[in-house]
């Protein structure tokens, strides 16, 4: 049989084996009473005691409150290391502050959403609803009524894109100014931002697919003057109160007079570089007072109505803002390029 000191010390070592291995606390408060409690090992160990020569009970009672104490004391560390694990989870508070935030990634506009979101706003505050009208169009909304011949050369298939019905994916916003006017009355005052298509073989500054802005204002003894100073307010607003307006005499069926619009060139302020060509000018787009005969085709009287209507390209106003050299850049969809406006 072996001696009682030895049965505390092999009691001992399992139950702080056990209390290590532990877990749950359930766990340990049965290796508790297994151990520690009323009918448990270490108390039985003690009973045992009673059978010693008063020589050898003071050695083994030394081995034997060892083996208690030491067995409490595990019991009490189990217990702390379990219910510090326990809070931890439930407060998910295992963390270290001092590491670095985890960074969101944020969405951004893509260019020449800025633009044109900027530029309905501008014209909002002026007084401009936004209108709306379909990428396929018919014929008669995108040329007939807005007065253009049907021999002009923007109808041709080399430039614009026709499907087998007849209809064909709108050249410009300027159809819109047609549907506006045919189910409302005047005046008004709209702009029609959208997408437009055209069969040009892309390059540095052409796209099949481009946006453009559509104005139109309806009123009667509107002139060109009204026109100027809205395109003015509109330059300043979006590229700054320094840059001017000029207009050049132009031609479009659906207007008369006709005029380009450019505005002072931004990067050197009008005294030439390579953006402006070193004209000092920026081409915009094309503007005009409405010709009589697209007031006729929507049954406007042209005797008492009078407007103005411009429409100009955002790729081309996103490229000049940003001094992006390729329209195809745009399209590319390349984040490291598109994250840098
Ligand atoms: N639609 C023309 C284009 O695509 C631009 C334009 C010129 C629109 C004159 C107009 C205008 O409303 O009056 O080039």
């Amino acid at each position: 049989m072996k001696p009682l000191s030895e049965k505390f010390d092999l009691a001992r070592r399992e139950a702080l084996a056990a209390l290590d291995q532990a877990t749950d606390s359930a766990t340990v408060e049965q290796l508790r009473i297994d151990y520690l409690g009323r009918r448990g090992a270490i108390p039985a160990l003690f009973r045992e005691m009673g059978g010693l020569s008063p020589e050898q009970r003071p050695v083994v009672g030394q081995v034997a409150n060892q083996a208690k104490t030491e067995i409490q004391a595990a019991v009490e560390e189990a217990l702390q290391r379990l219910s510090d694990t326990a809070t931890t989870a439930t407060l998910d508070l295992n963390l270290d502050p001092t590491m670095p935030g985890r960074r969101r990634r944020v969405g951004k506009k893509h260019p020449v959403v800025q633009v044109m979101d900027e530029a309905i706003d501008i014209f909002r505050r002026m007084g401009f609803i936004v209108a709306d009208g379909p990428d396929l169009e018919t014929e008669y909304h995108n040329f007939d009524a807005l007065n253009t011949p049907t021999d002009h050369p923007s109808r041709d298939r080399q430039d614009t894109f026709y499907l087998a019905d007849g209809r064909l994916l709108r050249t410009q916003t300027s159809p819109v100014q047609i549907r506006v006017m045919e189910s409302q009355e005047p005046p008004l005052r709209i702009v029609c931002p959208g997408r437009c298509f055209r069969r040009d073989t892309p390059d540095a500054t052409h796209s099949m697919n481009f946006h453009q802005i559509e104005g139109l204002y309806v009123d009667r003894q509107v002139s060109l003057a009204d026109l100027k100073a809205t395109m003015t307010v509109f330059a300043h607003e979006l590229l700054g109160s320094e840059v001017s307006v000029r207009f050049r005499p132009h031609f479009f069926p659906f207007t008369e007079p006709s005029l380009e619009y450019d505005f002072s060139c931004i990067m050197c302020g009008g005294k030439g570089c390579r953006v402006c060509k070193y004209s000092g000018w920026l081409e915009i787009s094309g503007a005009g007072m409405v010709d009589p005969a697209v007031f006729q085709a929507v049954g406007y009287d042209p005797e008492k109505w009078t407007g103005y209507a411009f429409g100009m390209g955002i790729e081309r106003i996103a490229m000049i803002r940003h001094a992006i050299g390729d329209i195809r850049m745009l399209y590319e969809n390349d984040l490291r390029f598109l994250a840098q406006f």
